[in-house]
Parts: C-alpha cells; sequence; structure tokens
C-alpha cells in the first residue's frame, strides 16, 4: 500500500479522536427521549429495576464514542424505537455526558 491510498484514513483519523467533544445533539432533549421511549423501560426490565447499571457495569459492551454511536442506532432500529437522526444524537450526548464520558 502506498502513501497515496493511505490518504484517506488519516483524513477520517482526527474526526474520530474529536467525535466526542464534537458531538452535536442536546443531552437534556436526549434525556427525555431516552425516558419517555422505551430505552428506558426494556433495559430496567433487563436489569431488575436498575437501568444505568447497564451503561456503568464494568463488562459493558460500549467501550469507545463510535460504539456507542452504533449501538444506540441498532437498539433504536433492533427494537423498532422509531428516533429520527436527531433524537439518536441528543440520546447519545445524554448517555456520554451522564455514564460513558468518552472524551475521545
Ligand atoms: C426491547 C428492548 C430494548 C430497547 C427498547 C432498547 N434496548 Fe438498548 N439494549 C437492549 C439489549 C438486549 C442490550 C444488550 C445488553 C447486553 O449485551 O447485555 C442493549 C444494550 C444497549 C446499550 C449498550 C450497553 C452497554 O453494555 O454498554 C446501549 C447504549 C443501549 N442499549 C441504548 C439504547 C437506547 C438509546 C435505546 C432507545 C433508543 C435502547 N437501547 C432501546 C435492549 C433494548
Amino acid at each position: 500500500m502506498n502513501i497515496k491510498a493511505l490518504t484517506p484514513l488519516l483524513f477520517m483519523l482526527p474526526i474520530n479522536l474529536m467525535a466526542a467533544a464534537l458531538l452535536p445533539g442536546d443531552a437534556t432533549n436526549g434525556e427525555k427521549l431516552h425516558n419517555d421511549n422505551s430505552c428506558l423501560s426494556c433495559h430496567a426490565q433487563m436489569t431488575g429495576g436498575k437501568p444505568d447499571m447497564l451503561y456503568t457495569r464494568a463488562a459493558r459492551r460500549v467501550t469507545n464514542i463510535g460504539g456507542l454511536i452504533g449501538q444506540v442506532g441498532v437498539c433504536n432500529k433492533m427494537q423498532k424505537v422509531g428516533l429520527d437522526e436527531d433524537a439518536v444524537n441528543d440520546v447519545v450526548k445524554y448517555l456520554n455526558e451522564s455514564f460513558y464520558k468518552f472524551s475521545d
């Protein structure tokens, strides 16, 4: 692989690193969306009424901001929650600020 082939990858790197700081969305609205839709109730059922522990347990699945964005997208789609793109951004921002606290 020559350097020209690598150039697009190098461009993607800083965007990824700054993703958490530059997350679009509104965390306050995200909290409301998360709690009013089935995110909270389904996770509460799974955890015996302690939905937050899903995000804070040692063996949590999500380990970086890209993973968080991906998992919110997967749950939203697979569980047919029906949030639009802006709403997903708000929820990601809320979960990161309140629980995951990824800085990059
Ligand atoms: C019908 C059930 C259901 C609904 C609704 C649901 N989820 Fe989930 N969620 C799951 C399951 C199952 C997992 C995987 C748990 C595991 O691996 O132990 C999960 C995991 C997650 C995780 C990863 C937790 C970790 O381990 O780090 C996040 C983040 C998440 N969900 C966000 C959401 C959001 C945001 C919504 C609403 C838009 C949502 N989920 C709606 C069932 C649901």
